[in-house]
């Protein structure tokens, strides 16, 4: 099966869990946009009915306006009771890398919004232990973003600023830089890795979402697995 297909399954699987009246969080990403798809069939079909979504990236507000889902502001609806996105990386509890998409700030403000917060991905996002497969994205104030990089070294990180493919530094919707930060599994603790960025003045957010997921629902090609935890 290939992965569009399996996105496609997660999402829909993710569907279940939305209920007419609902105010929910409206991730970014590929996997995502199959999610829209579906929320906005069933809108328009009257199968849902008065749910509106705050959206984590100018691209899925985009794609809401395009498929009828209602938006409202982060600031207006505080209390959200579903939040949905993609990962980049789940390992076995539920903690995530996420923010190849470059939307990570919004979507830890939105996730950390949501009663609940559900994930979904194809089976090739799901990890042993954090740092297999994915670099570590880190959005920076772009002012001497480079004077972050030995800090990022020392911090164990082999760490790359995200570019265009017109070679020009990748600007978040918020107008900061990303620097990919590729570190070795195991090697060092991510609580730890993510304290020290928290505490780095002009580290503006990182990709790692500890804590924060309910629910992982991985689709692969015979089976939907899903993994829980309250929080
Ligand atoms: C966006 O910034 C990311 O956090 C995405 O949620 C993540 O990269 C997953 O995206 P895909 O569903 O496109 O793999």
């Amino acid at each position: 099966m290939d992965l569009e297909t399996l996105k496609g399954k997660a999402a829909l699987e993710a569907l279940t869990r939305v209920e007419s009246g609902m105010r929910l969080g409206l991730g970014t990403g590929s996997t995502v946009a199959h999610f829209l798809k579906h929320l906005g069939e069933a809108l328009r079909e009257g199968r849902l009915k008065d749910i509106v979504g705050v959206p984590t990236s100018e691209r899925t507000a985009s794609s809401c306006k395009e498929l009828g889902i209602p938006t409202v502001a982060l600031e207006d609806h505080p209390d959200l009771d579903l939040g949905v996105d993609g990962a980049d990386e789940v390992d076995p509890s539920l903690e995530l890398i996420k923010g190849l998409g470059g939307a990570l700030l919004r979507e830890k403000m939105v996730a950390s919004s949501c009663r609940r917060f559900v994930v979904i991905a194809d089976e090739t996002k799901r990890v042993a232990n954090l740092f297999e497969r994915s670099p570590l994205p880190v959005e920076i104030v772009p002012f001497a973003w480079r004077a972050h990089l030995p800090f990022l070294r020392d911090l164990g990180a082999d760490p790359t600023l995200r570019t265009t493919s017109d070679h020009e530094p990748y600007r978040t919707d918020n107008g900061n830089v990303v620097v990919d930060c590729r570190f070795t599994p195991g090697a060092r603790d991510a609580r730890e890795i993510a304290r020290a960025l928290e505490a780095r003045p002009g580290v503006v957010e990182h990709g790692l979402f500890l804590g924060m997921a309910n629910e992982a629902i991985l689709a692969a090609g015979d089976a939907i697995e899903v993994i829980g935890r309250e929080r």
